[in-house]
């Protein structure tokens, strides 16, 4: 199998995802990370799944606590602008940067409050999720957390960002 055929990749790039920030809680406080490989899984109960890099300080933090959000942010520069700034890590050295460099706060104090469970809701939100993780499978190369929505609020009736709309690519 040539798993690195270019046209498999090109088909993989385009295929359209949402964009959502995860939040989390954990060690270091209240985290948010840029993430598209997420869908509802299950209607009864209402499952959400979500695929995480094994190194994501993101899933250290759902494993500590058994919750997460989702952040649904909306078409347009402004919903951009804010996605960007939760690609980067939590910790420099998940990118081969020097472990001195630290870790980053993504979250400004004044952008989000807490869920009933502690984890973000962004203010410029507009919808958001919580999830209990109930399960946590191995995949490759990233773990597939599978969520119970317990929680939710929609804020406003606006398109949510979409990888067709940014044409930022996290697949291939
Ligand atoms: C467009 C885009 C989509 C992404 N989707 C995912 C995803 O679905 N799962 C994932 O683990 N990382 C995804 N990432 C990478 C994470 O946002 C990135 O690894 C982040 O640094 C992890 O943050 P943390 O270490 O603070 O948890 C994506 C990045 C981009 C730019």
């Amino acid at each position: 199998m040539n798993d690195n055929n270019r046209e498999i990749v090109e088909v993989m790039e385009c295929m359209p995802y949402g964009l959502y920030i995860v939040g989390s809680t954990g060690e270091g406080g209240p985290n948010g990370m840029m993430g598209d490989w997420v869908t509802q899984v299950s209607f009864k109960p209402r499952l959400i799944s979500a695929a995480i890099e094994i190194d994501a300080h993101t899933l250290a933090n759902i494993r500590a606590t058994g919750n997460f959000t989702l952040n649904f942010l909306s078409e347009g520069l402004e919903g951009m602008n804010l996605a960007r700034q939760f690609a980067a890590p939590y910790k420099a050295s998940k990118i081969g940067g020097p472990a001195a460099l630290g870790v980053r706060s993504k979250l400004a104090p004044n952008a989000y409050r807490s869920s009933r469970e502690g984890c973000p809701i962004l203010h410029a939100a507009m919808a958001w999720l919580e999830c209990r993780a109930i399960q946590f499978v191995p995949v490759g190369d990233h773990t597939l957390v599978i969520g119970q929505v317990t929680d939710g609020e929609m804020k406003s009736e606006r398109t949510p960002l979409t990888s067709s709309y940014t044409g930022w690519t996290y697949s291939g």
